[in-house]
């Protein structure tokens, strides 16, 4: 069990159950805005369970009427440049963080998911919202641009165009739109999102586990390095599988029963 320290915690609560891990981002009076204190929580516990051999998948999600309404812009009002530098480092550090778990993450999206919390869901592995969910990238509001990778990955989730219309209007979209474009992969009621939630992580919890750990390096490893490198580690990891449990998966199948991984 990860935890201990996580009773210092003050904007997290986490709980883990049949190998999966629940983040909640439990600062509801400010719509879970993102403060640097929540961000260094959120790193060194997912920095613990990257490294842990029971957990095999992650869920993140908000307490309340929002999953996150953005960095925390009474923290933000008033950084030097330097300080406004140093604050989108660690937002890039914790979203790369989140992109690159060997854990699958997935985001179950409860409501306001705005400028840092929708670079948050981007970083995620896939996303399942609630039909309240409302999704934007406001931060022109502000006289500002997302600061925690948002311009690249809006771009690669809902291609170029849809990417610029929201991030030069700063307009709102829901959960309809959002599924429309490939942002999210389901929409259920609010009170059945964190239900299917698990029942999508018990699902992958159930695969191949070296099988489930290998898809973030070799998805990511294309996204970052082009096409030839991402399908150059795509061979290694798909023979490296064959010296451990693929040989268990493909007996299973040929013997007609479930594996034993
Ligand atoms: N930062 C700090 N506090 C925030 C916040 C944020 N991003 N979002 C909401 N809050 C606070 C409000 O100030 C308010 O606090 P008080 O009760 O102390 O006044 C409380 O949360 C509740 O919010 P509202 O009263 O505004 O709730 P609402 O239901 O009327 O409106 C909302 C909801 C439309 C989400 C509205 O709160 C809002 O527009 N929030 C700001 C969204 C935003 O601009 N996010 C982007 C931030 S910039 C960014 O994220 C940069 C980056 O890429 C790193």
């Amino acid at each position: 069990m990860i935890r201990n320290q996580l009773d210092y915690f003050m904007y997290l609560t986490y709980t883990e159950n049949d190998a999966i891990a629940t983040i909640v981002f439990s600062r509801p009076k400010a719509l879970n805005a993102l403060c640097t204190a929540m961000l260094t929580e959120l790193k060194a516990l997912l920095e613990e369970i990257q490294h842990s051999e029971t957990i095999k998948v992650v869920i993140l999600t908000g307490e309340g009427k929002a999953f996150i309404a953005g960095a925390d812009i009474a923290e933000m009002k008033g950084k030097t440049e330097s300080e406004a530098m140093d604050f989108s480092k660690l937002g890039h550090s914790v979203m790369n963080l989140i992109e690159n778990m060997p854990q699958p993450v997935i985001g179950a999206l409860n409501g306001f998911t705005l400028g840092g919390g929708l670079e948050v869901a981007l970083s995620c592995s896939f996303l399942l919202a609630s039909d309240t969910a409302r999704f934007s990238a406001p931060e022109v509001n502000l006289g500002l641009i997302p600061g925690f990778g948002g311009s690249q990955r809006l771009v690669r989730a809902i291609g170029l165009n849809n990417a610029r219309y929201y991030l030069y209007t700063a307009s709102m979209f829901n959960a309809e739109e959002a599924f429309r474009m490939g942002l999210i992969q389901g929409i259920f009621p609010g009170e059945e999102l964190m239900d299917k939630a698990r029942e999508i992580a018990k699902l992958i919890a159930s695969k191949g586990p070296t099988a489930i750990k290998s898809l973030a390096p070799v998805i990511n490893s294309g996204l970052s390095d082009g096409f030839e490198k991402g399908c150059e580690t795509e061979q290694q990891m798909f023979a490296s599988l064959f010296n451990s449990e693929a040989q268990e998966g493909m007996d299973a199948f040929l013997e007609k029963r479930k594996p034993r991984w």
